[in-house]
C-alpha cells in the first residue's frame, strides 16, 4: 500500500459512516476532478471528497477530521486561479456544490439567502426575475459559486462601480474548525456589534472556516446600459485615458483593459471574430455605464466620449443591441479560458492605484524583456486591477520554476512601490504565498499568523495556503 492509499484507508473508517455512500468519494475519476482547479495545471490528489446538503453534515465532517487532524480543504466550483481549493496536503476535499439552495428572496429587506453553492448567475437571474441585483460578476459567474466567491472575495468587471463581494455581505453562517457553528453578524444594514467577523471571513480563503450560508444585500435592477468598444494603437494612451475616464464625473459600471493578444486569442477560442482588430491596434478599453434610465446614462456617454476624442482613441464600437453588448462581454469573459487553452501560463493578479497602470505596463513589458517571457495582460483597468499572464511558450524547464519566480519577484516589488499589491480579486492560495513577505510586514503577518491559530488550533483548514514558507506536504 502506497502512504496515499494507507491515508484513504484510514479516512474511509473516519468518514464513511457520517454521509451515504454516494456523497462520499475514496476513488475513482471523481477524485480526479477534485484534484484540480483552474489554477496552471497543478494537481493534487485528496484522500477522501464529502459533498454535504446539510451544515450538520459539515459540522459531524469537521468534528471528525478535528479529531482525527485530518486535513479539510473547502471548495467551490473549482473555478479558483490561486490554487485555494486544492488539497495541497491531502486529507479531505470539503465539496460545497450540493448546498445549493436559495433560502429566502427578501423583497422587502432587499436580501437574500443563500447555500454557498449557488452558481453566482444562477443567483444574479434569480433576482433579477423579482427586479433585483446582485451586483458581484466575476467572468467565471456561469461556473462559479457564491461560497467561492466568498472565499476569494472575488471582483470582476462591475466591481469598479459597485465594489467586491465583501461589499455585498450581511451575515455568515461559518462552521469552525472543531464543528461548532457561528453566525458571525446579524441580517442588518448595520451592525457595530464586536470585531467584523463577517468581514474577516471573506477572502480568508477557506482558512479560518466553512461558510455554509450567507445573506447577501440586493439593489435595484438598473435596465438600462450602454456599452463602448474602443481600440487605441498604443497601451500606454489606453491606460492612461483610464483615469481621465473618471477625471471626466463619469461612473462607469465596467472599465475593462485587453492587449490585443487577449482578444485575438479569446476570438480564436471561441470561434466569433465577427468583430473585426485592426491588426496595428495595441490594446482595447471596453467601457460600460449603466442606469435606472437612459438620462442617467446619456451624460455620462458624452462625458467618456469628449474624453477618448481627446486621447487618441480609434473608431469606438457603440453596441447597438442586447445580443451585441452579449457578444462583446462573452469574448471578454472567455479571455481567461483562452489564454490557458494557448500555453501554459501563470496568472498574477495584480492590482495598483488605477493612475499607475501605465508605469505597471511599463515594468511588466520591461521585465518580459530582461528575462526574456512573452505576456498578455487585460484586467479591470477601473480598478487598477491588471491579469498579467506569462506564458511559457517555448522557455526552458529552468528557465520556468527557477528564473521565473525572480522575475516575479521583482514584479511584485515594483507593484508594491506604486501602491498596489498582490491580488485584487483571485486571492493568494498557493501560488502567490511565497511573495506575502513584499507586500505585509512581519507584524502584519504576525497578527494575521495569530488570527489563523484563534480560529484553527490545529491547523487542519485549508493547510498549506496564504502564508509564506509552509511546506506543501504533509508533516
Ligand atoms: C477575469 C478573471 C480571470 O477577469 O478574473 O477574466
Ligand atoms: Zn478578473
Amino acid at each position: 500500500m502506497t502512504m496515499t492509499e494507507n491515508y484513504t484507508e484510514n479516512c474511509r473508517n473516519i468518514f464513511e459512516k457520517l454521509l451515504p455512500a454516494e456523497r462520499i468519494h475514496f476513488e475513482g475519476d471523481v477524485m480526479v476532478f477534485f484534484s484540480r482547479d483552474e489554477t496552471e495545471d497543478l494537481c493534487f490528489r485528496p484522500w477522501v471528497v464529502a459533498e454535504p446538503e446539510s451544515v450538520e453534515e459539515v459540522s459531524s465532517l469537521l468534528r471528525a477530521a478535528f479529531e482525527n487532524d485530518i486535513p479539510v480543504t473547502p471548495g467551490g466550483a473549482r473555478t479558483g486561479l490561486s490554487g485555494g481549493a486544492l488539497a495541497v496536503h491531502g486529507g479531505l476535499v470539503l465539496s460545497l456544490r450540493r448546498m445549493n439552495r436559495i433560502l429566502d428572496i427578501d423583497l422587502k429587506n432587499n436580501q437574500v439567502v443563500v447555500e454557498p453553492g449557488v452558481i453566482t448567475e444562477v443567483l444574479q437571474n434569480a433576482v433579477e426575475e423579482k427586479g433585483l441585483f446582485y451586483a458581484v460578476d466575476p467572468a467565471s459567474r456561469g461556473t462559479c459559486t457564491i461560497g467561492g466567491n466568498l472565499a476569494e472575495n472575488s471582483g470582476g468587471p462591475r466591481a469598479v462601480k459597485y465594489g467586491v463581494t465583501k461589499d455585498w455581505v450581511l451575515n455568515l453562517q461559518v462552521v469552525l474548525s472543531d464543528g461548532q457553528v457561528i453566525e458571525t453578524g446579524a441580517n442588518t444594514l448595520k451592525n457595530s456589534t464586536g470585531y467584523n467577523l463577517t468581514a474577516l471571513m471573506v477572502g480568508s480563503e477557506g482558512t479560518l472556516g466553512v461558510i455554509t450560508r450567507a445573506t447577501l444585500k440586493l439593489l435595484p435592477l438598473p435596465k438600462f446600459s450602454a456599452l463602448m468598444f474602443v481600440p487605441f494603437k498604443n497601451v500606454s494612451d489606453a491606460c492612461r485615458t483610464i483615469s481621465e475616464i473618471f477625471l471626466s464625473g463619469a461612473t462607469p459600471s465596467a472599465l475593462e483593459f485587453m492587449e490585443r493578444d487577449a482578444m485575438v486569442l479569446a476570438q480564436e477560442f471561441t470561434g466569433n471574430k465577427e468583430l473585426h482588430l485592426d491588426p496595428t491596434d495595441e490594446a482595447y478599453l471596453l467601457i460600460e455605464v449603466d442606469g435606472a434610465n437612459e438620462a442617467e446614462i446619456m451624460p455620462q456617454c458624452e462625458s467618456i466620449l469628449s474624453v477618448l476624442e481627446l486621447q487618441s482613441a480609434g473608431d469606438i464600437l457603440f453596441a447597438q443591441s442586447s445580443d451585441e453588448k452579449e457578444k462583446l462581454w462573452y469574448l471578454r469573459r472567455r479571455v481567461g479560458e483562452a489564454v490557458k487553452a494557448s500555453s501554459i501560463y501563470k496568472e498574477e493578479d495584480t492590482v495598483v492605484p488605477r493612475a499607475r497602470l501605465p508605469q505597471l505596463m511599463d515594468a511588466v513589458k520591461r521585465l518580459g524583456d530582461e528575462y526574456g517571457f512573452r505576456s498578455i495582460c487585460y484586467g479591470h483597468a477601473g480598478d487598477g486591477n491588471l491579469h498579467i499572464n506569462i506564458l511559457k511558450d517555448d522557455l526552458s524547464e529552468e528557465m520556468w520554476s527557477d528564473v521565473l519566480p525572480v522575475a516575479i519577484r521583482k514584479l511584485f516589488t515594483e507593484v508594491v512601490a506604486l501602491g498596489g499589491t498582490l491580488s485584487g480579486e483571485h486571492g493568494i492560495g498557493l501560488v502567490q504565498k511565497e511573495y506575502m513577505d513584499i507586500a505585509l510586514s512581519p507584524p502584519n503577518l504576525l497578527i494575521q499568523r495569530g488570527i489563523k491559530d484563534v480560529f484553527d488550533p490545529k491547523g487542519i483548514l485549508n493547510p498549506g495556503k496564504i502564508f509564506p514558507n509552509e511546506s506543501h506536504e504533509r508533516v
